[in-house]
């Protein structure tokens, strides 16, 4: 065996429901889509049709031996208007619950994933703290609703990549570019996660159960200076990662709000993750404020750095912070040809198990190619391929690479040799 899986260690996929569902659904994505601002010009509404293939998905999964799954649930569907749910569709996403626990996959459930109902959107979002107790209601809701079918929650998918893209550099919606709105998102979205993280556990106690397991995706990337001899550069790099992640990370998992977030609600500190949920990509290489990507080194489709043990660096800031087992909740790449992502993952992989750390699940972004925000269709991250125009799935060299880790707990040597060993990155 070229690389042992622990005892335990567990492989699955992710996903995000705006971008695997399809819906002419009354969201922020349709809006954006709407107003022409998807670069492809591809529209949310197609996506994966997920919403009515959704059981075919799931065979799918099965067929790959995948023994757990992230799929988010979609406010702007549950609730289509402020205060009225849906119940046809709270119906429907208890069926592929179902369903899936019927398969023997484990759901990991996401409530915020970047999309919002436009009534809320309208209303401010999350920029006002008087509308977040709508954010609540519909997080109470869900408790309710799934929580005998869930024990495993995320409650908000990267507070960080969806305030800085939606309210500092605007290319997300609402599109708006504000230093004070973005930290205000950022503070709000902190508390709403500490109340979903109590009233998921007090509704689901309520209900008996007590392996309720909650946490939020935190999306950390490495920052590393461009010249680690320029002080100008080193210190960039610091406050990026602090300005980024380091202060949000720290509200989101302790309750400590530090400049320039406020506890202005006199929030209790203490624990607010039952794991560390880490979604990592890449390593931002800084000069001044403005990221780079470092010179001479392997990318991937969007010009992105691919840097395996970068995921170990960020999972030991959070273990320093608080020791929780860790489930990497996404880690994929864009590899429009399936041309190296099984020599990604079999790295990042690789990272993780020789790393000591408490490392315990690992969800591969994205099981099927899906509406990648504002790259539309045109940026293939999935391990099943997607014909956009007849639907059909195809499952990549990738993806069955994976299922064979799975089915073997590990990678074995002809594993390596079928699917890892000609793949090559791409240097820049
Ligand atoms: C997001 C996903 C996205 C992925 C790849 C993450 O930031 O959570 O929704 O598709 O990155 O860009």
């Amino acid at each position: 065996m070229r690389l042992q899986f622990p005892e335990g260690f567990l492989l699955g996929v992710s996903s995000a429901s705006a971008q695997i569902e399809g819906g002419e659904l009354d969201s922020n994505w349709n809006d954006w889509y709407r107003q022409g601002k998807i670069k492809d010009g591809s529209n949310p509404a197609v996506a994966d049709d997920h919403w009515n293939r959704w059981r075919e998905d799931c065979e799918l999964m099965a067929k790959l031996h995948l023994p757990i799954a992230r799929l988010g649930l979609e406010w702007a569907r549950i609730m289509p208007q402020r205060a009225q749910p849906d119940e046809a569709a709270i119906a429907r996403y208890r069926t592929e619950l179902q369903y899936l626990k019927e398969l023997g996959i484990r759901p990991l459930v996401t409530l915020h994933h970047f999309s919002n109902p436009m009534w809320f959107e309208r209303a401010g979002g999350f920029t006002r703290r008087e509308n977040l107790g709508d954010f609540i209601s519909f997080a109470q809701l869900c408790a309710e609703r799934f929580g005998d079918l869930v024990s495993d929650w995320i409650t908000i998918n990267e507070p960080n990549v969806y305030a800085t893209n939606g309210y500092f550099y605007g290319s997300w919606p609402p599109g708006h570019r504000s230093f004070s709105e973005t930290f205000a998102v950022l503070e709000n979205l902190a508390w709403c996660h500490i109340q979903c993280y109590t009233l998921l556990h007090e509704t689901r106690r309520n209900m008996g159960f007590t392996d309720t397991m909650v946490s939020f995706a935190n999306h950390l990337r490495v920052f590393d200076p461009e010249n680690p001899k320029n002080p100008i550069h080193a210190a960039a790099a610091r406050l990026s990662e602090y300005l980024f992640q380091g202060a949000i990370t720290e509200a989101m998992t302790t309750g400590v709000f530090r400049w320039p977030l406020h506890n202005r609600w006199h929030l209790q500190t203490g624990e607010y993750c039952d794991f560390h949920g880490l979604n990592y990509y890449s390593r931002s290489t800084v000069r001044g404020l403005a990221d780079g990507v470092r010179k001479n080194s392997p990318r991937n489709d969007l010009g992105w750095e691919i840097y395996p043990e970068g995921l170990v660096r960020c999972a030991e800031t959070l273990e320093k912070r608080l020791v929780r087992p860790i489930w990497v909740t996404e880690n994929g790449t864009c590899d429009n040809h399936d041309a190296f992502r099984a020599r990604y993952i079999y790295e990042h992989l690789e990272a993780i198990i020789h790393s000591g750390l408490p490392f315990e699940r690992y969800y591969h972004w994205c099981f099927c190619d899906n509406f990648e925000w504002i790259e539309g269709e045109s940026a293939r991250f999935g391990l099943v391929h997607v014909d956009y125009a007849t639907q059909a799935r195809t499952v990549k060299r990738s993806g069955m690479f994976y299922a064979d880790l799975i089915e073997n707990g590990g990678v074995t040597d002809a594993a390596y040799e079928a699917y890892v060993k000609e793949e090559a990155y791409r240097i820049e």
